[in-house]
């Protein structure tokens, strides 16, 4: 198939791209770059033989993206493209509604003016809110407490309408759970710009020995160890799952929500002695109090991608944290290295 993938050369898109390549999909990026590095599309190309091209743009940009439509003529479009900070999308709402909901519509009209009738959308298990009963299956209902959640469930039901609409169109609605890890060669992982918001990036930063110790969250939550529970799924299996999306897509109408994790889950103390047990490293780490909005424990209920995306995960806690490990010393300075 001809995949249009927007925020490719980001994190999760670059890992996609080497899945969708070996599966022998033709890829065309457009990334703007505000949370990338064009480093990353080079090490693609040395990864794999695949056909890519790319072009620098921004989503919102229309005239760039029916340029980019015309010329690859994409029979299916997988966007990344967007911000993802919850603590950015509370300071600055109207930038995180433009980028993550209007770039979705242009996006939207760019694909219907050439008559492109399939996506793969990257939502988010923010969307379901504070839990009501865990693991959230994907009937759990949907009241995110942050603007990046809103404007995630925003562009579902916008995906669901256009869906609606016109019969022979797919959406399919990707809910990740906490993707972490990184590609077996080493070459390719996730490289924060700042200081990282999430445990993983924070915690190989410390082995690395960029950052002290470890700031736990709270210690004092209704979980085993008192720290927080999360569902973190191996990048390359979440990468997998979007290959999996397209053959659903191929075959089926309308728009679905597929939770995307593991169904199992690890708390902050676990993560931490998984990376020391798999990288030799030691983390120190220190105890504050918990981070505004966090809940206690999150899990999937991923029964559904199992069944109708036919697709499960098959990498282990070990191998995220050893993979993060790999990347993070073989790089100490991201793509910059
Ligand atoms: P990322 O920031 O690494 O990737 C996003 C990519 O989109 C970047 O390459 C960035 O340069 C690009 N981009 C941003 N705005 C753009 C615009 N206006 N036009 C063109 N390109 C633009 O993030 P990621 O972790 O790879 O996440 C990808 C998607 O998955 C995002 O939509 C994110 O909200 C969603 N998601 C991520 C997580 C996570 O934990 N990483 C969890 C749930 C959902
Ligand atoms: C965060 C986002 C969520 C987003 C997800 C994507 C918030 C409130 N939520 O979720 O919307 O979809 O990232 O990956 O930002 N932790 C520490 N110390 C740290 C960092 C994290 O103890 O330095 C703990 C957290 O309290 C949490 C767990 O580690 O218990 C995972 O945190 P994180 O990686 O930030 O993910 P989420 O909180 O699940």
């Amino acid at each position: 198939m001809r995949v249009l993938v927007t925020g490719g050369a980001g994190y999760i898109g670059s890992h996609t791209l080497l899945e969708l390549m070996a599966q022998g999909h033709e890829v065309c990026v457009v990334d703007n770059y505000c949370n990338a590095s064009p480093e990353v599309l080079v090490r693609i190309r040395s990864l794999s033989n695949g056909t890519l091209v790319d072009h620098i743009g921004d989503v919102r940009d229309s005239v760039k993206l029916d340029d980019i439509m015309d010329g690859f003529q994409p029979e299916a479009v997988i966007h990344f493209a967007g911000l993802k900070a919850v603590g950015e999308s509370q300071e600055r709402p109207l930038h995180y509604y433009d980028i993550n909901v209007s770039g979705t519509l242009c996006l939207l009209r760019a694909m219907d003016r050439i008559g492109c009738r399939k996506i793969v959308f990257s939502s988010s298990a923010t969307v379901y809110g504070v839990p009501k009963y865990l693991p959230y299956d994907e009937a759990h209902p949907t009241n995110p407490t942050s603007v990046y959640g809103r404007s995630k469930l925003m562009v579902e039901q916008i995906l669901t309408d256009w869906t609606a609409a016109q019969d022979d169109t797919t959406a399919v609605l990707l809910r990740y759970f906490n993707p972490v890890g990184a590609h077996a060669s080493g070459q390719i992982g996730e490289d924060p710009s700042d200081i990282p918001n999430n445990l993983m990036p924070y915690i190989a930063q410390v082995a690395i020995g960029k950052r002290d110790a470890l700031t736990v969250f709270g210690d004092d939550y209704d979980t085993a160890d008192g720290t927080g529970l999360r569902d973190y799924i191996h990048v390359v299996d979440l990468a997998r799952a979007h290959v999996a999306a397209l053959g659903y897509a191929d075959k089926a109408t309308g728009a679905r929500a597929f939770n995307v994790g593991t169904g199992q889950s690890y708390s902050v103390l676990d993560m931490v002695a998984a990376f020391e047990r798999t990288s030799g490293k030691t983390i120190p780490t220190k105890v504050a109090a918990r981070r505004d909005g966090d809940i206690a424990a999150m899990q999937a209920d991923a029964t559904r991608a199992k069944h109708e995306l036919k697709w499960v995960t098959e990498h282990n806690l070990d191998d995220m944290t050893s993979s993060t490990w790999v990347w993070q010393s073989g790089n100490p300075n991201g793509y910059k290295s």
